[in-house]
């Protein structure tokens, strides 16, 4: 299939290119890259063996930038990461979130419709649960209450795509509802590059590793979980980059609309994984217990048995791959793609 993808220089689109081509799928990347480097898709490039993945850099709120990438190419299906991604600056710029994340989105749509493409995978985040009502999280739980901006951009998106498809049937809307990926290509060559303070577990402690930042702070020890820190679904950035790939299978089956949790089903705490890094790599990790961190809960993990079931996907990497290949990555790129 020849496939448009959105944020395609960001973080989880560069991996799912890689994957996409190994599964002898072509692309096309739109990305206006506020949040990503264009050395990501020279990499990507790279590691595929071919010149060049085809880019233009267009927002996708631009609808004539938009409408000449359909003129120039016929797509069989849309995978949506184009988005902003900080719950924190979420909160503090609520108006700009909703624009790019829920203007864009239609904007796409109503581009892909215009052209007759009418299959999307949109990547969904676990965050639209909120607190969640069971434990492992299956798709039947129901959404919750957000305590973010970006968190409702979400949330309303994934309505959106399900009324677009109810009012039209010829649209596949496939939901993936990432856990917390983390990891990076095996390669060492493309990873997690965030701006300024990191937001994430995962890449604040590869700072702290690699010199960057003094200590990590660990927001709260009093969760009820096993150790007191909070539990999180960690899943490989390459594992979800596969799940992309067998989604598209579901859109060959005229799947109409599909939610899937993308997860390992393991939960893992804040100390373990800081435990597991400093193992598997033999590095230095210090941390200190700080207050909980507003908005945080204290154990998601998911059911990820339906992805099985319905796509025959499922997670095949663990907590030491992760560590170490986002360990890896750091240590290779310390200034990231800079
Ligand atoms: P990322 O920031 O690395 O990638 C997103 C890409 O989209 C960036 O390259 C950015 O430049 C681009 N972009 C943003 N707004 C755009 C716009 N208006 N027009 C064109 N391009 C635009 O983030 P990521 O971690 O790769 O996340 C990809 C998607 O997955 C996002 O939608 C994110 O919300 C979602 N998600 C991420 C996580 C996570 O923890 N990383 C978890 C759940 C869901
Ligand atoms: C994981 C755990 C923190 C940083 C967020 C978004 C979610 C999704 C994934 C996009 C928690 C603890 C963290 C630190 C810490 N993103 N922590 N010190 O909060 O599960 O999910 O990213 O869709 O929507 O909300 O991920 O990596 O921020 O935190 O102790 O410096 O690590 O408290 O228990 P989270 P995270």
């Amino acid at each position: 299939m020849k496939i448009l993808v959105t944020g395609g220089a960001g973080y989880i689109g560069s991996h799912t290119l890689i994957e996409l081509y190994a599964a002898g799928h072509t692309a096309v990347v739109v990305d206006n890259l506020s949040n990503s480097n264009p050395e990501s898709l020279r990499r990507v490039a790279e590691i595929i063996g071919v010149d060049e993945i085809p880019f233009y850099q267009v927002d996708i709120r631009d609808k004539a930038g938009l409408e000449s990438v359909f003129a120039e190419h016929t797509f069989d299906a849309c995978i949506h990461f184009a988005g902003l991604k900080a719950v924190g600056e979420s909160v503090e710029k609520p108006l700009e979130y909703y624009d790019n994340n829920i203007a864009g989105t239609l904007v796409l749509v109503e581009v892909m419709r215009n052209h007759g493409c009418k299959n999307i995978i949109f990547s969904s985040s676990a965050t639209v649960y909120g607190d969640p009502e069971e434990i492992p999280i299956t798709e039947n739980c129901p959404k919750g209450v957000c305590t973010n901006p970006y968190g409702w951009t979400k949330s309303m998106l994934e309505q959106v795509l399900m009324d677009v498809q109810k009012a039209d049937n010829e649209w596949n809307v496939v939901i993936l509802r990432y856990f917390n990926p983390v990891g990076a290509h095996l390669s060492g060559r493309i990873g997690e590059n965030p701006n300024g303070v990191p937001n994430n577990l995962m890449p604040y402690i590869t700072q702290v590793a690699v010199g960057k930042r003094a200590e990590l702070g660990v927001f709260g020890n009093d969760y009820p979980t096993h150790d007191g820190t909070g539990v999180r679904d960690y899943i490989h950035v390459v594992d979800l980059a596969n799940g992309h790939v067998a989604a598209l299978k579901a859109i060959e089956r005229n799947c109409g609309v599909g939610i899937y949790n993308m997860g390992t089903g393991h939960g893992y705490s804040v100390l373990d994984m800081v435990n597991a890094f400093v193992k598997v790599n033999g590095v230095e990790v210090p941390y200190n217990i700080k207050p909980r961190r507003t908005g945080d809960i204290a154990t998601c993990y998911c059911n990820p048995a339906k992805a099985k079931d319905e796509l025959g996907w499922e997670a095949k990497f663990g907590i030491e791959e992760m560590v170490r290949d986002s360990w890896r990555w750091q240590r290779e790129n310390p200034e990231g793609y800079d």
